[in-house]
């Protein structure tokens, strides 16, 4: 009877061993190559000249509290985080946006936001703080109003005192300037969060580094649905880089129109924004004073193809995430790979050349590439609950 239980153990051992012993594809050292670009990960921390108190332990401080600050809004209940919750891969869940009405477009993931260049969907925002000051005025959103942040760090003794640490002097009289440091302390808190390590990268990792017998523990479904998106399937022409994005604008067919009669111009209108802002960087408020961050902003040139045009999202966390696309109306992976398996290029706004075509994939290479996006996921290291501003 004991070798019989004995046998079984044994069996079922080697049972489990045989799913999970996997294969590696080949790799042609091209193919590794493209693959490589997705990595390493994580990289070093952000830092932006613009900002003063950018990677500063007491500037990251100060922004995550008024993160969590609901004073900040104009009826003392909404704060950043109100929309972009830590649980939630610091989105929201929704389709749209709630504020004080329903916004047009999808509260975006923060995730690795230091490292990006424009910001905001239509890329309104050319510094991380600049887009941080745009939700504490916009009366949809939290409807502070330009004096209420500078207002707030006068009278509160912990903020004032988180203030003076971060900035060097106390919040004085000006409440521009202090709605524009409250935004740069945001900024500053922003930039520390990012993604954890994936599957993805343990594989990316052992490829690049030859390590057969490590990347063969990466399930053949997420290796074929990889090799679809830095091959065939061209995903990574725009997805690109350790983050999956180029972090510029594209076009693939989502419907921009709003309400019968009224798009969302995207691209288009977010130039209009930014070249109006008085927080933009060629503004007085800019802390890099080489200029060199300003090249950006000053050389882009608004164009008839901008019309439709999103930001490229990351794609790191995103089958955590979801629903997907500007305006949430995708709900889930398998409906954004049909979208781009059936695209109607009459769907394109741009009248350039079209960079998506549909892909007409099978319902198993469909499969594949959400494989290998949800080998993208990871649980995010809990965050420390933060200290006092000043013990
Ligand atoms: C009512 C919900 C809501 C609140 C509150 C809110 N946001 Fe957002 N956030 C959004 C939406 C929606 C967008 C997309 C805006 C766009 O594209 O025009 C966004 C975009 C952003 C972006 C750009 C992200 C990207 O991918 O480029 C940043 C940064 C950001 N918010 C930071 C903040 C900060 C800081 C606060 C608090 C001061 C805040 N948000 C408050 C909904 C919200
Ligand atoms: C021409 C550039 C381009 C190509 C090629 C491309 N994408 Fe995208 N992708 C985008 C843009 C732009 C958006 C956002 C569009 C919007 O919101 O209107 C997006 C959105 C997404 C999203 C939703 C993310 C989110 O957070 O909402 C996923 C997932 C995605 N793409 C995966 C893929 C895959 C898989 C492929 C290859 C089959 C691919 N993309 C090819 C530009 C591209």
């Amino acid at each position: 009877m004991i070798r019989l239980l004995l046998l079984l153990v044994s069996l079922l051992a080697a049972g489990a061993v045989g799913v999970r012993a996997q294969h590696l594809l080949d790799w042609s050292p091209e193919e590794i190559k493209a693959v490589g670009q997705h990595g390493p990960w994580p990289p070093p921390p952000a830092r932006d000249p613009s900002n003063k108190v950018s990677d500063t332990a007491a500037g990251i401080a100060l922004g995550e509290y008024l993160f969590n600050e609901p004073r900040l809004s104009g009826d003392g209940r909404m704060s950043c985080a109100t929309c972009h919750q830590a649980g939630r891969e610091w989105s929201d869940g929704l389709a749209k946006a709630r504020g004080a009405v329903e916004l047009d477009r999808r509260t975006p993931s923060l995730w690795n936001i230091g490292y990006l260049h424009w910001f905001g969907w239509d890329g309104a925002g050319d510094s991380l703080w600049a887009q941080s000051i745009r939700p504490l005025l916009d009366p949809r959103e939290m409807n502070g109003g330009p004096t209420r942040a500078g207002e707030l760090l006068r009278s509160d003794a912990a903020l004032a005192c988180g203030y003076e640490r971060a900035f060097g002097n106390t919040p004085g009289t000006d409440d521009e300037r202090l709605l524009v440091d409250t935004a740069k302390a945001l900024a500053a808190f922003q930039a520390t969060l990012v993604s954890p390590r994936t599957p993805f990268d343990d594989f990316r990792d052992a490829l690049v580094a030859g390590d057969r017998e490590s990347a063969s523990r990466y399930p053949l479904a997420a290796q074929r649905g990889l090799k679809l998106f830095v091959g065939e399937a061209n995903c990574s022409l725009c997805h690109l880089g350790p983050r999956f994005t180029s972090g510029e604008f594209g076009d693939i067919g989502i419907p921009f129109f709003v309400r019968p009669g009224e798009v969302d111009p995207g691209r288009h209108g977010g130039l209009v924004r930014l070249a109006a802002s008085p927080f933009n960087l060629l503004g007085k408020y800019n802390d890099d004073a080489s200029g060199n961050n300003t090249r950006r902003t000053r050389h882009v040139q608004r164009q008839h193809t901008n019309f439709g045009e999103f930001r490229v999202p990351g794609l790191r966390q995103v089958g955590r995430g979801g629903p997907y696309m500007h305006n949430g109306s995708l709900a889930t992976l398998e409906d954004v790979i049909r979208h781009y398996s059936e695209v109607s290029p009459d769907r394109l706004h741009s009248d350039g050349i079209p960079l998506v075509r549909p892909l007409g994939l099978t319902a198993g290479q469909g499969a594949d590439l959400v494989a290998f996006l949800r080998s993208l996921d990871a649980e995010p290291v809990a965050r420390p609950s933060p200290a006092p501003l000043c013990p």
